[in-house]
């Protein structure tokens, strides 16, 4: 008799923002206790099966550092399969229209402006270290 396998987890869709001013670009640290708890990543969050991935982003970001945003092309999409769940990442350009980012939800620990020489690949969750080459080349202006 064969053991009945694992039903695979399904696929999780995460929007994500890389917003860049003045030379830096806005990253937000994720909390004690979650997953990758500690974490500096490109603010975002889980995509709802009823929404517009783009109408996500601007959800999580007013939810997470409270401000409006405008969201507009992507930059990069990556896959990445974490031990318990299948991530699919979309990381759009945006720009803060309104507020300025700060903590606004308990799943944010911190909130900081980075330049290209603080986006050491062993900061970022994996899913987001694909991502990375992209946003330096646009901080130097590429
Ligand atoms: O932020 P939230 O917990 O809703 O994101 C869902 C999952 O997406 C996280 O547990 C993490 O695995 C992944 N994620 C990521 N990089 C981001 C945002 C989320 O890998 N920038």
């Amino acid at each position: 008799m064969s053991a009945t396998p694992e039903p695979s987890p399904p696929l999780v869709l995460v929007a994500a923002a890389v917003i860049i001013e003045r030379g830096r670009v806005l990253l937000t640290q994720r909390k004690a206790g979650a997953h990758l708890e500690g974490a500096w990543e490109f603010p975002g969050g889980k995509v709802e099966a009823d929404e517009d991935p783009r109408d996500a982003l601007i959800r999580e970001l007013r939810e997470e550092i409270g401000v409006e945003a405008q969201v507009g092309d992507i930059v990069e999409v990556t896959y990445h399969r974490y031990p318990k769940k299948p991530v699919l990442l979309l990381f759009y350009a945006a720009a803060l229209a309104e507020g300025s980012p700060a903590p606004a939800a308990l799943d944010v620990a911190a909130v900081r402006w980075a330049e290209a020489a603080d986006l050491r690949d062993e900061l970022f969750p994996p899913a987001d270290v694909a991502v990375l080459a992209k946003v330096r080349a646009r901080l130097a202006g590429a």
